[in-house]
């Protein structure tokens, strides 16, 4: 074999490996202007060597790999996203945020409730559901006979849109794919979308909400039942009892007790 197609061989081989390397989670980074792809050859051995210390990120000429620090969420897969959604900037929103706001609760909830995106108090914060909203929010799950940290709480959009406005097109493009990995590592029973901009653009529909609320539909393989969304709820308290219901049918499908009037 001539030296060229035995470099060319190498190359292959360690590309499929840099491959492996993402699709088990850990992020590199291609810097672009620098494809020196010899460089990358000669640290072959360096970058598959025992994993640095968590939460250490190594650089390597033009590749990066980062190890995620320790597991809040008790899913190293979900922190290994984590880590990637604090270091995206496929759109303007990541100049804007202070911190991104990736999901919260149990990595292997039953039930995964979505939102649109995080205004103010969850930018602050880096949490979903902390500001008014957020403490209804609370109060439904707890009226479920849950608790926050039995459920998983996530948005469509991991960073807030300026103003509160609604996510633009290109945005939910960006960071539903985070989402869908999201849903896949957690592998909900149902899920529930919270509000017109959540369902809808989940399901891909301009059905408003009033319409899809109340029953079944699905997302990425997980029956999904849409309801109100508590900032909605209080502002009109009156729609409480159709919520109600919406989490009385999410309570029969994952088997709860269903408290007594
Ligand atoms: N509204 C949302 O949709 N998500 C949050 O995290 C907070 C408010």
């Amino acid at each position: 074999m001539r030296r060229d197609e035995i470099l060319s061989e190498k190359l292959a081989r360690l590309k499929l490996q840099l491959e492996t390397l993402k699709l088990h989670g850990h992020q590199y980074v291609e810097f672009s202007g620098n494809n020196n792809w010899i460089a990358k050859l000669r640290d072959e051995a360096s970058v598959f060597a025992p994993a640095p210390p968590a939460g250490s990120t190594k650089l390597k000429d033009n590749v990066a790999v980062v190890t995620p620090g320790k597991s809040s969420s008790g899913s190293g897969e979900l922190d290994l996203i984590a880590q990637e959604v604090k270091s995206c900037e496929l759109c303007p929103l990541a100049k804007s945020r202070t911190n991104t706001v990736f999901g919260v609760g149990d990595a292997k909830a039953r039930l995964m409730f979505i939102g649109e995106a995080p205004g103010r108090d969850e930018d602050l914060k880096g949490e979903p559901f902390v500001g008014r909203a957020g403490a209804l929010l609370t109060r439904m799950i707890k009226g479920m006979g849950l608790e926050r940290g039995d459920v998983y709480i996530a948005n469509i959009i991991k960073c807030r849109p300026p103003k509160n406005r609604n996510p633009e097109p290109v945005e939910v493009d960006n960071c539903e794919p985070y989402l869908k990995r999201q849903i896949n590592i957690i592998k909900p029973e149902i899920i529930c979308a919270l509000g017109a901009v959540s369902a809808q653009t989940l399901l891909k529909t301009k059905t408003p909400i009033s319409k899809l609320r109340g029953r079944l539909h699905q997302y990425q393989g997980a029956p999904l039942l849409p309801t109100f969304h508590p900032a909605y709820l209080l502002r009109n308290p009156s729609a409480k009892t159709e919520a109600w219901s919406d989490l009385q049918m999410i309570m029969k499908k994952l088997g709860l007790k269903i408290p007594d009037k």
